[in-house]
Parts: structure tokens; sequence; C-alpha cells
């Protein structure tokens, strides 16, 4: 099938990668020159695990322009532009106008919304249009996009005429839900809202496990997680969520039900316990240390979560501002991002521990548990995404750990 992608970021590159490498045609457009430009030369523009090879592979298939009239003859467009919040409400500012774009070059195409958007937007773009709207939800993750769309758990597609998108993934053997296009919508919020509070959720048994001698967390979470009514995923204790979607689609989602006049307090209270979850951390921090003011602080992981350069929302930028604001002496290290300006960043992990008498986990890649533990002798530890074996590092303060 001939296909489009319009917006090439960590959904539609990685959507439109995939569908090359199964043998389809894929044209990629984005407004963004330079971004063509990196495509073009073969490298991706940003770090996300196997897109490179995927990229690689499908060159024969795949073309990047910023030229919309590319689409012309394509007969499925994904569109996966940014919807960013402006005042706190999704903004549609560029779904539209890329909506518009692809109607003048490819009416007759399926324009299938990948973009996250509040149940209500297909009609409105189909109002605008006149075509076909199909809404694709993408429930992958970055780190690990390239698996997760080529094994998503579900795929959830809804309107009308879907039949063409349906074919699309059909060969990922997955199940795949059928609807309309607004419980298609709503699914992607009401999901990413319910993992969000799974989270603030298993950050508050977190702060009681503190209070309460020989407890553990991570152990807590596991028997809950044994449960498959509860199941075993993101009931991971840490800093936090952070990223481009979580903070974005909680925050559209609660202002979506205030504006229909329904109660969604249970994500407004994940949303205000998020928010405050680092400043309380180093408040704790402070509290064990007597002051930051002056110390030497490593602060390990720099990206939202691991496997990922992106530092959008990143819980451990907040961390960094935050100990700066205290007078902490900050250094940090990544095993991916490079230059940032305003931080002392190193190259070598084991440097960067050795001229800190501080050091802090804030993402958890699996580098940071693999290190020779020894380095650590000495330092205060604080462990919060719980990447040490408390077993074998002294931990000043690991998150979820009830100390006696
Ligand atoms: C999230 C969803 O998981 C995807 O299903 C969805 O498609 C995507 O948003 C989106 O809406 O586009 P992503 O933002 O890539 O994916 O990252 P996650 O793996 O969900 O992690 C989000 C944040 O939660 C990270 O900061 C992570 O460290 C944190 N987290 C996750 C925890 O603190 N504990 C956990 O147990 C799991």
């Amino acid at each position: 099938m001939r296909i489009g992608v319009v917006g090439l970021g960590y959904v539609g590159l990685v959507t439109a990668a995939v569908l090359a490498s199964r043998g389809n045609p894929v044209t990629g457009v984005d407004v963004d020159v330079s971004r063509i430009q990196t495509l073009k030369r073969g490298k991706s523009p940003f770090f996300e695990p196997q897109l490179d090879e995927r990229i690689r592979n499908a060159r024969s298939n795949i073309e990047f322009s910023e030229d919309y009239s590319k689409l012309s003859n394509c007969e499925v467009i994904f569109l996966c532009v940014p919807t960013p919040n402006t005042d706190n409400r999704i903004d549609l500012r560029y779904v539209m106008a890329a909506s518009d774009e692809i109607k003048k070059y490819s009416a007759s195409a399926d324009l299938v919304i990948k973009s996250t958007v509040l149940p209500g937007t297909a009609r409105k773009v189909s109002e605008l249009t006149g075509m076909n709207v199909v809404s694709n939800p993408e429930f992958t993750r970055e780190g690990s996009a390239v698996h997760d769309t080529e094994k998503p758990d579900r795929i959830v597609i809804g309107g009308k005429y879907v039949e063409r998108v349906r074919k699309i993934w059909e060969f990922t053997g997955s199940p795949i839900i059928v609807t309309t296009n607004e419980n298609a919508e709503l699914i992607k919020y009401a999901s990413n809202a319910f993992l969000a509070v799974k989270i603030s959720f298993i950050n508050q048994i977190a702060d009681l496990c503190e209070r309460i001698p020989e407890t553990d967390v991570n152990v807590v979470a596991e028997g809950m997680g044994l449960d498959r009514r509860i199941g075993r995923e993101f009931l991971k204790a840490g800093l936090g969520y952070g990223g481009s979607c979580f903070p974005k689609d909680t925050v559209a989602v609660s202002s979506f039900a205030k504006q229909m006049g329904v109660d969604l307090s249970i994500v407004d209270s994940a949303i205000q316990y998020n928010d405050n979850r680092v400043p309380f951390l180093v408040e704790r921090m402070e509290e064990n240390l007597g002051t930051l003011n002056g110390k030497r602080v490593c602060v390990l992981g720099l990206s939202f979560k691991d496997n990922t350069d992106d530092l959008r929302e990143s819980r451990s930028l907040m961390i960094i501002e935050n100990l700066k604001r205290h007078g902490a002496i900050v250094k940090a290290y990544d095993p991916v991002v490079r230059n940032i300006d305003t931080i002392d960043l190193y190259d070598d992990l084991s440097k960067c521990v050795s001229a800190s008498e501080i050091v802090i986990t804030a993402t958890e890649w699996k580098d940071f548990s693999d290190i020779d533990t020894s380095i650590l002798k000495g330092k205060k530890v604080f462990d919060l995404r719980r990447v040490f074996d408390p077993k074998k590092v002294e931990i000043a303060l690991g998150v979820g750990i009830g100390k006696n």
C-alpha cells in the first residue's frame, strides 16, 4: 500500500520506518527542513534503539520531503504531528494546518490520526477536509518504539471505513479493536491517565514504605503485581513520570473533563503529586545531609527515562535545577546525551562519580546498575530510581526503602 506519514518525530518516523521495512512504499513529510536533510543522509535525527537499522533496511522504499505534494499518490496518510498544550488545553493548530495541506494534494486518501487528540477531533478534521478520517492512536514507548510498533499489545482503529488501516497493521498479529473515532480517541487518554495514576500511586506507597522499617516498595510492587488484575508493569517507584506524553496528556484530559463538568479528581491528584515529587525528594535529601549548599553532586542520567536521549519534561533536569537552587555544585553523566550548555557534563561515568561526594540516580539506565560498585565507596548515594542493589551498595536514601 502507498503510505504517507506527516510529522517525522518519534511516532511518525518509527511508523514510516517500520511500514517501509514491511515492503510498503512510504513518503515521509516534515516541515523541518534540517530534519529532512538528516534523514536524506540516512540518519535518524534522534536516538531510538533499532530505528537506524530499520531506516537503512527500508532505504529503497522510503523517501523524505518537506513538500506535501509528494503525498499525492498515497492511499493512506498517517498524521503524526505534535499536540502540545497551550494554557493547559490541547492545541490543535499543527493537526489542523497539516490536515489542510494534506487535503490539497490527497483528498481521496484515508487520513489516519496517530497524534494524541481528544474525542471529537477526528470529526472536526473530517469536517475541515471532507476526507475519510480514521483514528489510530499509538501506544509506543520511547526507547522501545520499534518493538512496540511491530508487536503492540493491541491496535485500536476508530472510524467508519477502516479496512485499509486494518490491513496495514495485520502483519503484527496483535489483537485489533475496531470502534468509533471517539472511543479510539478516548482509549488513548484513558490509558495514559491510568498509567500516570499507577505511577503516582506506587510513589505514594514508596513514601509510606520509607516510614516503615523492613519494607521495600519493590517487593510490595512485586507482590501486588503478581495479581493479574493489577499487573506488574508501571509499578516502579522513582522520581515520577516525565516525557512528552504523560504530563501533557493528563493535564489535557483533566481540563477536558472539567469542561464537560465531570469529576476526574483521581487524575488531578496524580498530576499534583507528580508535580511535587522532585521538590519533595530534594527536601528529603537536604534533611539527610543537613545542607546541599556547596555539596559536589553527580547526577546519573539526564533523559526522561532510559534508552532515549529525549530530555522533554525530564525529572532529572528538574532535579538538577532544584539542587542548584539549593547551592549544590552539580555534575552529570548520561550514556547518550551530550552537550547541554547549562550542565557540567562528563563523558566518563567513573570520573563524574569520583569528582563528587554525592551520587544521585535520576534515570534508570542499565549502564548504572552494571557499574563496578566499588567506585561508590565513601559516597552518599541517593538512589532515586532504585538502580542499585541495597545489599551491595550503602544507600543514604533509596526511594521506598524503609530503614530501621
Ligand atoms: C507513554 C506510554 O507508555 C505509551 O504507551 C504512549 O504511547 C506514549 O506515552 C505516548 O502517549 O505517546 P513514554 O512517554 O515513551 O510512553 O514513556 P513511558 O515508558 O510510559 O514512561 C513515562 C514516564 O513514567 C517516564 O518518566 C518513566 O520513567 C516513568 N515511569 C514509568 C515510572 O516512573 N515508573 C514506571 O513504573 C513506569
